[in-house]
């Protein structure tokens, strides 16, 4: 959810007015999204370096994770959205542990979309973590999280950003360049057209047909 910062630099406002028209945008994001059927919807929305931003700007932020975890629970109820969060909880502040507790055991049995916020989360971390608790390759790919069909990132820029790395392994990128806050639905409609017209095929090949191939090798 890239270009929080840049809308408010470019309307003269402080950033944090950038993160709270990011939330806003969140919200019909997540409606756009749940219409279209999609079932899982992961947002990056503070990754574990962004520790390292103006503490100010970081206050700012868990605030506003304080009362979207609030306010949207009832919204969430209401829609059918499970809410959970990724990531690692240990750091964040002790306010925001509750809530996430909360919201994860009301919104339980939402069934119309997976909302994961991804809070103080790393795709390094996330895999080093799951590859010492798993097993086998089943037990570490469970650990970690459904595979990524559709990768999103706004406001022009074309990195990962340890955003999901081995559940984006065959995962269609599509770069946008409206800024978060200015994403809408239209521009969710027009990642989901991009990613509808794209070939995935895993590493195979298509129009291959292999019983066709046995035949002949048999004649
Ligand atoms: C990156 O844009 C954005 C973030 C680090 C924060 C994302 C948070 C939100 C969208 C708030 C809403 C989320 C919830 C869960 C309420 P940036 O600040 O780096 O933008 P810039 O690249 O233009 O500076």
């Amino acid at each position: 959810m890239d270009g929080n910062g840049r809308w408010a630099q470019r309307r003269g406002l402080p950033r944090a007015e950038g993160h709270r028209a990011g939330a806003r945008s969140l919200r019909s994001i997540v409606e756009a999204a749940a219409a279209h059927r999609i079932g899982t919807l992961t947002v990056y929305a503070f990754s574990s370096d962004n520790w390292r931003r103006p503490r100010a700007e970081v206050a700012a932020l868990m605030l506003l994770f304080r009362h979207y975890l609030t306010e949207e629970v009832e919204e969430c109820l209401r829609k059918g959205v499970r809410l959970s969060a990724i990531g690692r909880r240990d750091r964040l502040p002790g306010f925001l542990t509750p809530l996430i507790e909360e919201a994860e055991r009301r919104t339980r049995g939402g069934d119309r979309l997976h909302l994961r916020l991804a809070l103080d989360y790393s795709a390094r971390e996330a895999i080093v973590r799951a590859a010492a608790g798993a097993r086998t390759r089943e037990a570490f790919s469970q650990a970690l999280g459904p595979d990524v069909d559709l990768l999103i990132r706004t406001a022009g820029e074309r990195r990962l950003s340890d955003f999901l790395l081995w559940e984006a392994a065959y995962a269609e990128l599509v770069f946008a360049d409206e800024l978060w806050p200015d994403f809408d639905a239209a521009c969710l409609d027009r990642a989901l057209q991009q990613f509808r017209s794209r070939e995935r095929r895993f590493g195979g090949l298509t129009g291959y047909d292999e019983a066709w191939d046995a035949s002949t090798a048999i004649a």
